[in-house]
């Protein structure tokens, strides 16, 4: 059954002016999903302003009540698993399996929270003074205007939207507009929690509306912050926009993750990890593997392993055990594609399925699960033979292909793995600790894997990158917290008398001259 979606503000649907988007499932794109009616920039900007104006109200509400409504949002996700993961399979195509575990992720990241609102700690530091006290208050920033991807439809936005309400702000969130079905029943379990209209606020728009909405939010005075999951070339504009605004936007962008397989390593783990963190959600994880650098002596035995399993892999309908399911949507197809003309070169190897691109009944799959042309599905692609220079090293692919590379010395697995410029997540295979902690320290990435793949990140550690993928900010655990509240201090003079710090201090008499006998 098709659900209808749109905007949710202070908590009453509102219908746009942005046109109406249909949202179909992409392994049979003939089942409507939901009917959309998008909103435009003014419907934006609408959220942000309702966001700001319930914001004071929500701030002061107790800290420990508001992880209160923390915790009853995870019990209500907790009770609501199983429909909302099937909801992630039908509208964005990710296994069933994995869309579960995508779920547990927001659980996990309220259980974090809810005791978060009894500490959110401040600090009581020691004054150079007599009579005078000094301390530390984390403050909520205020409004958040929050833009995710599809990816994780449910999980990323989870990321921001828990920390940001259990600190006191209030959010006008913009999910991707493929996944509003998802995006809208993720709201509703919010709301269900017990937040206060206005808390929380559901925006349906496309790319420039929203785009528009945030110039004049920001303009206005009514977003003290945004948020972005997304692609860095987007990332850096909403860099630029908000700098204008000396406002620093909690940006994460996307990968080129390197996977270093050092000559000690087991080619069985290091393909198992591949597999997982190459082709899992059909690659397109901003953690997905982007190059395998494999030293000399197992380059074939990782290729034949790999290959091996790749061919044999079930793909197809994301409701059976299949490695992956269809592209979230008909663009990411598109653009993939696109890739596989443009960075495929002469020295070249193609592997892993019996064609490349789409998945048709005349670009067949051996094995395929359900039928090819009624979704959106493109075959595994193991680029080898990539060298240091190739465009592809450079260039997220967003899809379920990987590059391999050999190295022989470990300075060149180095460069290879810096090259991207991208430094978000990255995998080492070795049993060598010297190996571990050089490769942790050389790395340019903010997330190192040691025997475990690029991907699959707990939800309590630090998560975010460095270069192309992020401006330095990080997501999850205590970390977020940064990114949710400014430091406040004050100083409380009881003295009764103005004293002047640096001038007012007691004096210390040293004998400086002083020196032990010989
Ligand atoms: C993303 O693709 O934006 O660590 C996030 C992982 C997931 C999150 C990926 N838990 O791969």
């Amino acid at each position: 059954m098709a659900k209808t979606c749109s905007s949710i503000i202070a908590g009453k649907a509102v219908d746009g002016d942005g046109g109406r988007l249909t949202s179909t499932n992409p392994a049979r794109l003939r089942e409507v999903v939901a009917e959309v009616s998008l909103g435009d920039a003014a419907t934006f900007l609408q959220a942000c302003r309702a966001a700001k104006s319930a914001q004071p109200s929500w701030a002061n509400v107790p800290a420990p009540i508001r992880g209160r409504v923390i915790a009853e949002i995870g019990r209500l996700v907790e009770a609501n698993a199983e429909p909302l993961a099937r909801l992630v399979t039908r509208e964005v195509g990710k296994p069933y399996a994995e869309a579960l575990g995508e779920v547990q992720e927001i659980v996990d990241t309220c259980d974090f929270f809810l005791g978060e609102g009894r500490r959110l700690y401040g600090e009581t530091v020691p004054s150079e003074m007599h009579d005078k006290a000094l301390f530390t208050y984390r403050v909520p920033v205020g409004a958040l205007a929050v833009i995710t991807a599809g990816n994780f439809p449910v999980a990323v936005p989870s990321w921001y939207l828990v920390p940001a309400l259990l600190c006191g702000n209030t959010v006008a969130w913009k999910p991707a507009e493929y996944s509003a079905a998802v995006a809208t029943a993720l709201y509703e379990l919010f709301a269900a929690g017990g937040l206060p209209d206005g808390a929380l606020n559901l925006v349906l728009t496309d790319g420039a509306a929203t785009f528009g909405g945030l110039a004049a939010g920001l303009e206005e005075g009514v977003i003290d912050k945004v948020g972005f999951t997304g692609s860095s070339a987007v990332g850096s504009r909403i860099g630029e926009l908000t700098g204008r605004y000396l406002q620093s936007a909690c940006l994460e962008l996307g990968g080129k993750n390197p996977m270093v397989i050092m000559p000690d390593a087991s080619v069985e783990l290091a393909v198992e990890g591949a597999l997982f963190s190459g082709f899992g959600t059909a690659g397109q994880r901003c953690t997905s593997l982007g190059t395998a650098i494999v030293h000399e002596s197992l380059h074939d035995e990782f290729i034949a392993g790999l290959t091996g399993r790749l061919e044999t892999a079930a793909i197809g309908d994301p409701s059976q055990n299949v490695l992956y399911g269809p592209m979230l949507d008909e663009r990411f197809a598109d653009r993939f594609e696109e890739y596989l003309r443009d960075l495929i070169e002469p020295h070249h190897e193609l592997l892993g399925s019996s064609g490349t691109g789409r998945i048709t009944s005349d670009n067949p799959r051996a094995g395929f699960v359900g039928d090819p042309d009624a979704g959106v599905f493109c075959h595994p692609t193991i680029v080898d033979g990539v060298r240091l220079d190739d465009e592809i090293v450079r260039t997220e692919t967003f899809g379920p292909m990987i590059g391999v590379a050999s190295f022989s010395s470990f300075d060149e697995a180095m460069a290879l793995a810096n090259r991207s410029g991208f430094g978000l997540s990255s995998a080492i295979y070795t049993g060598s600790p010297k190996s571990v902690f050089s490769f942790r320290q050389r790395i340019s990435a903010g997330m190192v894997s040691v025997n475990n793949s690029t991907s699959g990140a707990e939800a309590h550690l630090p998560f975010g990158g460095n270069g192309r993928s992020g401006n330095g900010s990080r997501q999850s655990g205590k970390w977020v917290l940064d990114q949710m509240t400014r430091w406040q201090s004050m100083n409380w003079d009881y003295s009764g008398h103005l004293q002047k710090a640096q001038m007012d201090t007691d004096a210390v008499s040293a004998d400086r001259g002083f020196r032990l006998e010989a």
